[in-house]
């Protein structure tokens, strides 16, 4: 892919983080999960993750290392992605800038904008066709010896190939392509191949060690449990304020798991453990958020720095 690298130097120079529309450069805001702010700059098809989260040059290069391996794998093993890029560079503090880029999909072919827009049959299959490329990697993962891959398959995660916004049905032979790359969590030998406490570099450090021996490995670790990760597929549905889906969802995922994902040998999902994981889970990105304002707080009204992050506005769980 063509990046200009000097237009990123730019945009990040004249960044406002509270406000990020408002900087010098144009960009329109894509989507941002937990973590990462997306955006595209006006009049070009690429989609830019700023993941400014790197103290030194081998931290970033071994995770552009991990991210290179991490798409390669799940092509490896047919799962359909954007073109995909990174870029780097130290801006005038000094400081790492850290982009995972991919070429921009139209928005209203992702997963969780899709699901408000069409039938409740539809949204089922897109579930089932969510699933089935789940089931490519822990596939792969049963026969592997080497590598071990986890996913997010949070349905905001998936777009529609080729959609089609005037004609807009989701059918059997419907392909989904997965975006949520730009954390390469995946064990060599059993060893994780990216940094997990990079994950924890947006919180305050004061609180790091905190979130640390509190949620990290767990966090971490689900997103390697199969049956864990469809079970936060299923709870995103109350994030999504469409909670009425949720019991044939999981009738529909302890169908799939019979039918044709038997050889996981997975017990069947219940709804209790759907609410209690989706209480738990907003609880920490919740607790995750708060923290961060109010670091975002000391920085900027009492330090008066810059704060390097930008976070979402409350986010309805
Ligand atoms: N290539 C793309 N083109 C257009 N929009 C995108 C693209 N990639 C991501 N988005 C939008 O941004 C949202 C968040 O992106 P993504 O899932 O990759 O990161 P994330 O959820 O923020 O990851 P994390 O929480 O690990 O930081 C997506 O749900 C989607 O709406
Ligand atoms: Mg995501």
């Amino acid at each position: 892919m063509k990046i200009d690298i000097e237009l990123l130097k730019k945009f990040e120079q004249t960044l406002d983080t509270v406000h990020p529309e408002r900087g010098k450069i144009p960009i329109e805001i894509l989507g941002y999960g937990e973590i990462s702010l997306v955006f595209s700059i006006k009049g070009q098809n690429i989609a830019y993750k700023r993941i400014p989260i790197f103290d030194d040059e081998i931290q970033v290069k071994r995770h552009i290392w991990a991210y290179n391996m991490y798409n390669q794998l799940l092509q490896k093993i047919g799962l359909i992605l954007p073109e995909y890029d990174v870029a780097f560079f130290k801006d005038k503090q000094g400081k790492i800038q850290f982009y995972c880029i991919q070429e921009m999909i139209a928005v209203e072919s992702v997963g969780n904008i899709i699901i408000h827009n069409i039938s409740v049959e539809e949204v089922k299959l897109l579930v089932l066709l969510a699933l089935r490329e789940m089931k490519k990697v822990w596939d792969f993962n049963l026969q592997s010896k080497t590598f071990e891959i986890a996913l997010d398959g949070q349905i905001s995660n998936f777009a529609v190939l080729n959609y089609d916004s005037q004609n807009s049905t989701i059918e059997e032979n419907t392909k989904l392509q997965y975006l949520d790359t730009s954390t390469p969590l995946f064990r060599v030998n059993g060893k994780e191949a990216m940094e997990p406490e990079l994950l924890l570099k947006s919180a305050p450090s004061f609180l790091r060690w905190l979130l640390k021996t509190l949620f990290l490995q767990d966090t971490v670790d689900r997103y390697y449990d199969f049956r864990r990760v469809i079970i936060d597929l299923i709870a995103n549905f109350y994030k999504e304020q469409l909670p009425h889906l949720i019991p044939s969802l999981i009738d529909l995922a302890n169908q799939f798991l019979q039918e044709e994902a038997s050889e996981h040998k997975l017990s069947p999902i219940e709804g209790g453990e759907i609410y209690e994981y989706y209480k738990s889970d907003a609880n920490m990105w919740d607790i995750f958020q708060r923290v961060r304002k109010l670091d975002r707080w000391i920085h900027t009204k009492i330090l008066r720095k810059k704060y390097p992050f930008y976070l979402p506005a409350d986010i309805q769980r």
